[in-house]
């Protein structure tokens, strides 16, 4: 069957399939969130034949954002998001073909990486994207004690300030503070201006009894180190008051965090303090002993990466260790990866060059994603997802690609 995959040129029928997949309060501020979320070329459509003709069959767009990798270097990835297909289109096929077109038009455009965010962990993995990155979610009482002994002289000169984040110039000190610690941060995704515009628009009727969204910023020696969002809740307990402040991403060098997570354990009328975005080894986790020093803590996946371009993308990130193998690679929505090559690291600096020598390891693109922040993937040979025709070729492989911590969680996008 023939699906047609093409720009959207109908904005109400984008935003009407976009309710319709959703599902949300149908809001006069829906229209602002498509057009700061999605630059007007960047919103593609998708019709079956037979498909409905006041909404497209599936739509999707991209976000132009720059990711950091392994080594510090920042570069422009295609954040793929708004996915969605009409209820009544499903299960035949439309997602598959918005896929091989994002595929084709992000390699056209010159971007190694694509990047998002997953719905339901089951969808991406067939499209050769990776978790490349988990999550955590951690609860931690009011007055929660860091210890961080050789942080404590930055931390003291860091002050923090509270203000809206739609406010005057907020928006734009957070990006800017954001790529200034993504070089040291690998995994870091740095949206847009309209990116981080759309994140400072509350609707009234989105707010009800919420409060806006605030942000803390840390500053040192006269600049901006650091911040966090947060939005604070009410709650009553037996007359005490027991509210919760959710806390998006930490961001910002080790001390400014350390004074930021300080900040956001010790506000008034609050009773628990919810961190909602920490890396697996984020910095808290030691500052608190450990797991149980916190109050919960859940785990699942954040950002998903796809190798657009293998050679490319390869040659991007630095390596922790030496590697050279030759790997079978499978990939049948980008056909241009697929088949034999050489992976090599030597000194830091990776070389992805085809070959015909033997193969030493088999194995699908998305592994190659998982591995590309420096996730560890060791354990995907023992789970039987790759195959191995020399011995100690995956490892070699998996400890060049790993880095010493593991990768930072993105926002949601
Ligand atoms: C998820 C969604 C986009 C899938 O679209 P679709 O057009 O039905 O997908 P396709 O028909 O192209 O399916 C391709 C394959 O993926 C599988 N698949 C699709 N969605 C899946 C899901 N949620 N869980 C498991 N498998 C899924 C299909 O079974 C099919 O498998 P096959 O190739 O082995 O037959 C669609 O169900 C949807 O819009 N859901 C609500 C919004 C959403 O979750 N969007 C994703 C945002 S990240």
């Amino acid at each position: 069957m023939s699906i047609d995959v093409r720009p959207a040129q109908d904005f109400d029928r984008f935003l009407a399939t976009d309710q319709l997949v959703w599902f949300g309060e149908e809001t006069d501020s829906d229209a602002e969130h498509v057009r700061l979320g999605l630059p007007e070329d960047q919103r593609f459509a998708a019709d079956l034949p037979d498909g409905p003709t006041d909404t497209h069959s599936g739509v999707y767009g991209v976000r132009p954002m720059e990711m950091s990798l392994p080594g510090g270097r920042v570069v422009p990835i295609a954040g793929l998001t708004w996915v969605g297909v009409h209820p009544d289109c499903r299960r035949r096929g439309v997602l598959t073909a918005m896929m091989t077109d994002h595929l084709a038009r992000t390699h056209d455009a010159g971007l190694a990486v694509s990047a998002l965010h997953a719905s339901e962990a089951a969808i991406y993995g067939r499209y050769g994207y990776g978790n490349a990155v988990l999550t955590l979610q951690v609860e931690l009482g009011r007055g929660t004690t860091f210890t961080a002994p050789h942080l404590e002289d930055d931390a003291a000169r860091t002050t923090t300030h509270l203000v809206t984040m739609s406010g005057p110039g907020v928006t734009e000190r957070m990006r800017a503070c954001q790529l200034g610690s993504a070089p040291d941060h690998p995994g870091t995704i740095v949206g847009s201006p309209d990116y981080f515009s759309l994140m400072a628009l509350e609707a009234p009727e989105q707010l009800r009894d919420k409060e806006r969204r605030r942000v803390l910023l840390a500053r040192r020696d006269g600049r901006d180190v650091g911040f966090v969002g947060l939005r604070r809740e009410h709650k009553w307990s037996k007359a005490r008051p027991s509210g919760t402040v959710t806390v998006g991403t930490l961001c910002g060098d080790p001390a400014a965090r350390l004074a930021l997570a300080r900040r956001v354990v010790d506000l008034d009328l609050m009773g628990t303090t919810r961190l909602e975005n920490l890396g697996v080894d984020d910095p808290v986790l030691d500052w608190v002993g450990g797991p149980r020093g916190t109050g919960s803590l859940e785990t699942w996946d954040s950002t998903w990466v796809r190798l657009v371009d293998l050679a490319h993308a390869w040659s991007l990130r630095t390596y922790e260790d030496d590697c050279d193998v030759v790997v079978e690679l499978a990939d049948r929505f980008a056909p241009w990866n697929a088949g034999r090559w050489r992976l090599a690291c030597s000194g830091g600096t990776g070389t992805a060059t085809r070959t015909d020598s033997p193969a030493d390891l088999s194995l699908d693109v998305d592994v190659l994603g998982a591995g590309y922040l420096g996730r560890g993937i060791g354990s995907r040979l023992r789970a039987g997802l790759v195959q191995e025709h020399r011995p100690g070729a995956y490892a070699e492989l998996a400890r060049a690609m790993r880095t010493l911590v593991a990768p930072e969680p993105s926002i949601g996008f």
